[in-house]
């Protein structure tokens, strides 16, 4: 499969940052986007400003989602949001597993693989997101580091697949997308160079061939996230196994985002 058969997807994660009051700026200073057949553009406001980003960025063809989503339905879980109340307002994507949620929040795999499976299973579009630390990189653990991740996310005892592994893979190439993380370069501004980020989607897409079968890990959409800006965007996305970029400091300012989504447009025109 030719990597652009993919598409390629710009994803905005604002973490906390853009009251209501910024969200409007925002989509107010908006340039116009470019179009590209196989081009997806996605923000992911904090919660409180979701309806005003669902007001807005439809204009421009942009979707929106949630950052994080509790797996049960309803119920008795003080600070969290369902899928369902989401669903309500029209929010149909989330970020699962992010390492800040994993780092701050106590978020581990078995949540990650719990969120996704029910978000999935409820009709979401889900970007779960892996990635090592510094020091897992330096001591030459990234590959084992991230089979772990993607298994544990799936529900993968490391044996025989099991139901609920299966129920998740059907949506690879689909409604789920892999973001390539590396934990050191959120937010640091050291960004992996094309050839580090390109290594690592190759070690993502072989664990998924092995794992399930090579026509389901060619046609996984894998995003690289980690200090991506105007500047080293397209170098990123030259790299044939990279299908976008999930991009935190740099989706913020609407003239930097709209450069993203130009290098995203550029990518798919040049291939
Ligand atoms: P960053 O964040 O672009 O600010 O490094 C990326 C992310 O956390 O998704």
């Amino acid at each position: 499969m030719a990597s652009r058969a993919r598409g390629v997807l710009i994803a905005g994660n604002w973490k906390m940052n853009h009251s209501l009051r910024e969200t409007q700026a925002f989509f107010s200073a908006l340039p116009e986007l470019p179009k590209a057949v196989g081009l997806t553009v996605a923000v992911f406001p904090p919660f409180l400003s979701l309806q005003r980003a669902l007001d807005l960025a439809p204009v421009q063809g942009i979707l929106v989602g949630a950052q994080n989503v509790h797996w049960e339905r309803s119920g008795a879980f003080t600070g969290e949001v369902s899928g369902p109340m989401l669903e309500e307002i029209g929010v149909r994507w989330a970020l699962v597993g992010h390492s800040e949620r994993r780092q701050y929040f106590g978020e581990s795999d078995l949540t990650a693989h719990n969120r996704a499976a029910s978000l999935l299973e409820q009709g979401f579009h889900v970007i779960l997101c892996i990635g090592e630390t510094r020091a897992e990189r330096e001591i030459g653990r990234t590959q084992e580091v991230l089979v772990n991740q993607i298994r544990g996310a799936f529900g993968d005892s490391g044996d025989a697949p099991t139901e609920a592994t299966a129920r998740m893979a059907r949506h690879l190439g689909g409604r789920l997308v892999i973001a390539y993380e590396p934990v050191w370069a959120i937010g640091t501004g050291l960004t992996a160079t094309p050839e580090q980020a390109e290594e690592a989607h190759l070690m993502v897409r072989a664990e998924l061939a092995a794992r399930f079968t090579p026509p389901v890990a060619q046609k996984t959409q894998i995003l690289y996230g980690g200090s991506v800006t105007p500047q080293n965007v397209d170098q990123l996305l030259a790299c044939p196994n990279i299908d976008g970029a999930l991009v935190g400091g740099a989706s913020l300012k609407p003239e930097n985002f709209a450069a993203l989504v130009s290098a995203g447009a550029r990518a798919l025109t040049k291939s």
